[in-house]
C-alpha cells in the first residue's frame, strides 16, 4: 500500500519540481520525544533546505509545518493530537499551508493519521526522511503523501544536520538507529526498526565539523549505544568513544543511552581513561525487581545491575548515574515496588526520569500480559519514587558543596541576567555570577549551596 503511494509520487516529480523551485518556501518544525528526535529534526531541516526550504522560527510564516512525534507513552501521543487541534486555526487562515507528521507516531499510525486527522497532509516515518522533498511536492498538488517504510541500512550517514540549538555549545550526533532489544513494554523497535550502526568515519567527520564551528560538547546518541558495532566488531562502542575523545582533548564527550546488559568493562575503563569523556552515565534500570525485569524482557537481573554500578564506581569514583523507572508494570506487587525503592537507595541515583506504565499497542506486554495495576496504585507508587528521588538528588547535590567543578556555560539564568548557568561533567546544572564570562566558556566553579535540582556556586 505505502509503496504504491510512493511510486505515484515518483511519476509526478518532474513537472511539480519546476513549480516548486520558483519560490523559497518556509519550513517550521516542532519536536517532541527523545534526543534522537531532536537530532532527526536537524537532519530533516538539512534535507529540505537543499530543496529550497528556508527554516523559520515563526509558525505563522510557515508554508510547511512538520511535527516530529513520539509514541513512547499514550500521553505523548495525546499531547500531539491536542497540538494538532490548536493548529486548525492556522490552516483556516492559510489554506495552502501543509502539515506533516513525521517520526514515531507517523510510523505507528501510518495512513490512519491521514484518514482520521483531516488536517494532516504528509506522514513520514523515521527511515524515509530522504523522501520528504518528493512527498511535500506531492502534497502540494493535493495528493496524500505517505512513506513509512523502515530500512535496515538507512543511517543518513553523509547528511550534515543543520543545527537548531540556540547556544552553539552542545550538539547531538546520532551514531546508530533503531533498536533490537524488544523490551516487553516498548514501542521503539516498532517505530524505529532494526538496529544499525553508522559508519564511524562519518561520525568523526560530523564531530570534526562541530569542533570547527566551535561547539564544545557532543552527545553520541543511540537507543543502546553499547551495541554500537561497525563492520562486525571492527569498531565497538568503546573504540568509538576513544576515537571521538581523541579528536580534541578540549571537546566534552557525552553519550546516551547505555544499557545495563550490554555495558562492558571496556566502555567503563574508556570513560575513566579520557578526561574529556564526561563522568556521567544514564543507565536506566526500570525496576529493582528481578521478577519484573524478567517480565519486561530486559535481559538482566537486579544483581547484574548492581554489579555494573559497582564496576562504574570502582573505575570512576565521581561518576554521576541517572536512571529511568516504570512503575506499575504488569503484575507488579508491593514487594517488587519495594525492590525498586531499595535499589534506588543502594545506588543513590543523582537523577531519574520516572513514568507510570502505559500499555502500547502491539508490544509483547500488550499482547501477552494484562495491564492489571490500577491507576491509583500506579500513581501512588510513582509519587513514592519521585519523593525518594527528590531526597537522593538533594543528598547527592549536598555532597558537592565545597567541591569545584568545571562548568561549560550554556546560557544566562532565566531568573537573573547577572547569573549564568551551565553543566558540570556530571551533568548537574550549576548557576553562578556572570562576571565577564560568556556562553561556551569553561569556568571552574566552587559549589556553595544547592537545591535538589541545581548547584549554586562561585567562579574561582
Ligand atoms: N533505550 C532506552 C530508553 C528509551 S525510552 C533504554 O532502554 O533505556 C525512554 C524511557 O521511557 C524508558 O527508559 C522507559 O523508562 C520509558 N518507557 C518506555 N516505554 C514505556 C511505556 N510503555 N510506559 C511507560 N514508560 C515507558
Ligand atoms: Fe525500548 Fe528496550 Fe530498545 Fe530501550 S532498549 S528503546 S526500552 S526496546
Ligand atoms: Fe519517542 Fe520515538 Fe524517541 S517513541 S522516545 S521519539 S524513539
Amino acid at each position: 500500500m505505502q509503496k504504491i503511494v510512493v511510486d505515484k509520487i515518483e511519476e509526478q516529480k518532474n513537472d511539480l519540481s519546476k513549480k516548486f523551485n520558483k519560490a523559497k518556501q518556509k519550513l517550521y518544525i516542532e519536536t517532541y520525544g527523545c534526543q534522537m528526535n531532536v537530532a532527526d529534526s536537524e537532519l530533516v531541516v538539512s534535507i529540505l533546505n537543499k530543496e529550497g526550504f528556508a527554516y523559520t522560527e515563526n509558525i505563522e510564516d510557515a508554508d510547511l509545518i512538520l511535527i516530529n512525534t513520539c509514541s513512547i507513552r499514550e500521553n505523548a501521543e495525546k499531547r500531539i493530537f491536542n497540538r494538532l487541534e490548536q493548529l486548525k486555526h492556522l490552516k483556516k487562515k492559510n489554506k495552502s499551508m501543509l502539515i506533516g507528521i513525521i517520526g514515531c507516531m507517523a510510523e505507528r499510525l501510518k495512513e490512519k493519521l491521514l484518514e482520521e486527522e483531516k488536517l494532516v497532509d504528509i506522514v513520514v516515518g523515521p527511515d524515509a526522511y530522504r523522501d520528504l522533498p518528493k512527498l511535500v511536492k506531492s502534497a502540494e498538488s493535493g495528493q496524500q503523501a505517505i512513506n513509512v517504510l523502515l530500512s535496515r541500512e538507512e543511517t543518513y550517514a553523509e547528511i550534515s544536520p543543520i543545527r537548531l540549538d540556540k547556544n552553539g555549545v552542545s550538539a547531538y550526533v546520532s551514531i546508530m538507529r533503531g533498536c533490537d532489544n524488544m523490551c516487553a513494554y516498548c514501542v521503539v523497535p516498532f517505530t524505529r526498526g532494526r538496529e544499525r550502526s553508522r559508519d564511524p568515519k562519518s561520525i568523526l567527520n560530523e564531530v570534526n565539523e562541530l569542533i570547527e564551528q566551535n561547539y564544545k560538547e557532543v552527545t553520541l546518541l543511540g537507543q543502546n549505544v553499547d551495541k554500537y558495532n561497525w563492520n562486525s566488531g571492527e569498531v565497538n562502542f568503546a573504540n568509538l568513544l576513544e576515537m571521538t575523545a581523541k579528536l580534541n582533548s578540549k571537546l566534552r564527550v557525552r553519550f546516551s543511552t547505555s544499557y545495563p546488559q550490554d555495558m562492558t568493562d571496556e566502555v567503563i575503563k574508556t570513560i575513566a581513561k579520557f578526561g574529556n569523556i564526561c563522568n556521567y552515565i544514564h543507565l536506566p534500570v526500570q525496576s529493582g525487581s528481578t521478577r519484573i525485569l524478567d517480565l519486561m524482557k530486559r535481559g538482566y537481573t537486579r544483581d547484574w545491575y548492581m554489579n555494573r554500578i559497582s564496576t562504574i564506581k570502582k573505575y570512576i569514583p565521581d561518576c554521576a548515574i541517572s536512571s529511568d523507572f516504570i512503575t506499575g508494570f504488569c503484575t507488579e506487587t508491593e514487594e517488587d515496588h519495594k525492590d525498586t525503592l531499595s535499589i534506588m537507595e543502594w545506588v543513590g541515583f543523582d537523577y531519574a526520569y520516572m513514568f507510570k506504565y502505559s500499555e502500547r499497542p502491539n508490544t509483547y506486554a500488550a499482547k501477552k500480559l494484562e495491564d492489571d495495576i490500577p491507576e491509583e496504585i500506579k500513581s501512588r507508587r510513582l509519587n513514592e519514587i519521585i519523593e525518594l528521588q527528590h531526597q537522593l538528588s538533594l543528598e547527592s547535590n549536598k555532597k558537592d558543596i565545597g567541591k569545584t567543578f568545571e562548568v561549560l556555560v550554556e546560557g544566562v539564568s532565566k531568573k537573573s541576567e547577572n547569573r549564568l548557568y551551565g553543566r558540570s561533567p556530571q551533568y548537574k546544572i550549576v548557576v553562578f555570577e556572570r562576571k565577564n564570562y560568556n556562553i561556551g566558556d569553561f569556568v571552574n566553579v566552587k559549589v556553595t549551596d544547592c537545591t535538589s535540582a541545581t548547584l549554586k556556586g562561585e567562579s574561582i
